[in-house]
């Protein structure tokens, strides 16, 4: 039998989708990031499960290499793949804010804004009506602030607690974010029973 391929994003989100899957009797207990195994087969429920970092996962489905994927919304704004998106799973809830120092005062310029979402960030600010220069970093974006690299950030708040430690505070909210059912638009096609199936017990309990 042919495998369903769904790409799961690493991280923070992995367990969450992993719940997921429980609620609709999928087991999916054996899969973890300690193994380093980047595949897992279930052979039983027709999927194969492939481990990706979450900035990777609508690349795999866009080409084709994972039918469907679970991928947060903040990577489709940024990264633009050209995939269908199915279904909210209301798992990985966070923000995306632009944030600056807590002593900034209100309405101060910002010029330079550090920022593992450049496409997201120069949109926003564009519509704002003024350009920034947009500084791209990888991760840990709070110390742009902190380090004299840039006014502000554009990053995902959960918590709240990383602002809070870097004596950052939120002066803007950019949108609401969480994880989305996404599929390869051929996969949409030839597998629809297969995916329209996941997509029903999911839409159930999302
Ligand atoms: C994300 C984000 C913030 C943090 C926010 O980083 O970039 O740094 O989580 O979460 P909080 O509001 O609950 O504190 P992540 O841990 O994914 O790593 P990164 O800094 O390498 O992007």
């Amino acid at each position: 039998m042919e495998l369903l391929k769904i790409a799961f994003s690493k991280g923070r989100i992995l367990e969450e989708s992993l719940e997921l899957f429980q609620k609709i009797q999928m087991n999916l207990e054996e899969i973890s990031e300690s193994s380093r195994r980047l595949f897992f087969d279930f052979e039983d429920y027709g999927l194969r499960i492939i481990l990706a970092k979450p900035s990777d996962v609508s690349t795999y489905v866009e080409h084709g290499v994972a039918d469907v994927g679970i991928a947060g919304k903040d990577i489709l704004l940024e990264n633009k793949n050209e995939v269908f998106e199915l279904l909210d799973l209301n798992i990985g809830k966070c923000r995306m804010v632009v944030a600056a120092p807590s002593d900034m005062p209100e309405g101060a310029p910002i010029y330079r804004v550090a920022t593992s979402y450049p496409n997201i960030a120069e949109e926003h600010f564009i519509k704002q009506g003024f350009p920034v220069e947009i500084i791209k970093l990888h991760g840990s974006v709070e110390l742009g602030p902190i380090l004299g690299l840039s006014d502000a950030i554009v990053d995902i708040v959960s918590t709240g607690m990383t602002l809070k430690k870097n004596n950052l505070k939120i002066v803007e909210e950019i949108c609401p974010i969480s994880s989305r059912l996404i599929a390869n638009q051929v996969s949409f096609r030839i597998k629809s029973d297969m995916i329209l199936s996941l997509m029903e017990k999911l839409n159930k309990i999302a």
